[in-house]
């Protein structure tokens, strides 16, 4: 059984959190809202709990997790060395949703880490959070509360859709504000490299680690690997995504031939864009949406990446709840978080991209 407690985003009440923070202590799995996404946590020092995040998932024990901690202070419990990229960006963002790569502690298990002798850590800022970790008294290995493979969970309701049954506890916290994954920067080489876009942006870190090493695009690294697990597919939902990139109007001009053919083979189809391409499509594909082959859901004005980012992942599932055999998506542009926007639909399309001229 999965309990759900609400709790207020701003002032979460104590005794929900030392709920939570007991089901943690004790081995449990615990759902808790972050700025980002919902994370699913346990006891970072606790390899037995740390394994249950692993089978709740159906994630593979390749892929390493994220460990939360309350505050920067506490940031030598887990690492065993602290680089000065590392420190400055660590002071910069922190807490906030930027994930660093440092050299690990041998007290962090190896299960969290994948065997790596790196550890990828975070100071969240959701309140939530923040007094989950506090009370707890440990650092909280979390992944995204997402059953492996399908889109971060951005809400409570989402959490359940994929691991009720499966965990211990969900603090419902009401959506997250962010919506899309923490930024990862990998600070055991140097200069530090970007390894995942996310809520802190690559202006933001450059302006301050000038020497940033940003990959290009996911998996095509210019002077790097990718981060273990970054290969993989991921926030897919079920239908076969194509995500069509290069100038709006063009796109759509492109989007709306498609689909015209899709429903012609007898698809049926979801698309999934900003609002200003919804509208232009409206009309070029009026009939088809009338008839029900066609379903066009907005996650977000384009000139507003911030609520496209928040929505994303919610619109992304609930289109995908309406059966599409395909989906159809466009991003924002990658400026800003418009990067981290782009970066998720490329990886549930698992490479499928138009590029329209
Ligand atoms: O915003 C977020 O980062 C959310 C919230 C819950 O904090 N967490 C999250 O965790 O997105 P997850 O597990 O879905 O993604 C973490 C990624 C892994 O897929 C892995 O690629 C990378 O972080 N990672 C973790 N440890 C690493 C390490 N030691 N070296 C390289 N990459 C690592
Ligand atoms: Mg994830």
């Amino acid at each position: 059984m999965t309990r759900t407690l609400v709790v207020d985003p701003e002032r979460p009440d104590p005794d929900v959190i030392a709920e939570a923070a007991e089901v943690i202590r004790r081995g449990g799995l615990v759902a808790f809202p972050t700025e980002t996404v919902y994370g699913l946590g346990a006891n970072a020092l606790d390899p037995d709990a740390v394994r249950r995040i692993f089978e709740a998932k159906g994630r593979p024990s390749t892929d390493p997790l994220i460990v939360h901690i309350a505050h920067v202070g506490q940031l030598g419990q887990v690492a065993s060395r602290v680089p000065a990229e590392a420190r400055a960006l660590a002071l910069a963002f922190w807490a906030g949703p930027l994930t660093l790569i440092v050299p690990k502690q041998p007290s962090i298990p190896d299960v969290v880490t994948a065997g790596l002798p790196s550890v990828a850590v975070r100071v969240p800022a959701h309140r939530v959070a923040r007094a989950l970790m506090e009370t707890a008294g440990v650092p909280v290995a979390a992944p995204s509360a997402n059953r492996f493979s399908r889109p971060s969970p951005t809400r409570a309701e989402h959490v359940l859709d994929d691991l009720d049954g499966r965990i211990d506890l969900v603090l419902d916290g009401g959506p997250t504000p962010i919506g899309v994954e923490s930024t990862i920067v990998d600070c055991t080489v140097s200069p530090p490299v970007l390894r995942r876009p996310g809520g802190i942006t690559r202006e933001q870190l450059l302006a301050l680690v000038p020497a940033l090493v940003v990959e290009s695009r996911a998996g095509e690294a210019d002077t790097a690997q990718p981060a273990p697990g970054q290969l993989l597919r991921h926030y897919a939902p079920r239908a076969r995504v194509t995500l069509y990139e290069g100038a709006p109007e063009a796109v759509v001009e492109r989007v709306g031939r498609d689909v015209r053919q899709l429903a012609g083979q007898g698809s049926r189809i979801g698309i999934l864009a900003p609002e200003e391409d919804v509208m232009a499509l409206a009309p070029r594909i009026a009939a088809l949406a009338a008839s029900g082959r066609v379903t066009a859901r907005a996650f977000g004005p384009r000139r507003d990446p911030g609520q496209a980012a928040r929505r994303l992942f919610d619109t992304m599932r609930a289109l995908d709840a309406e059966g599409p055999d395909v989906m159809l998506a466009i991003g924002v542009g990658a400026e800003a978080i418009g990067a981290a926007i782009h970066d998720r639909l490329l990886r549930a399309a698992e490479g499928r991209i138009v590029r329209v001229p």
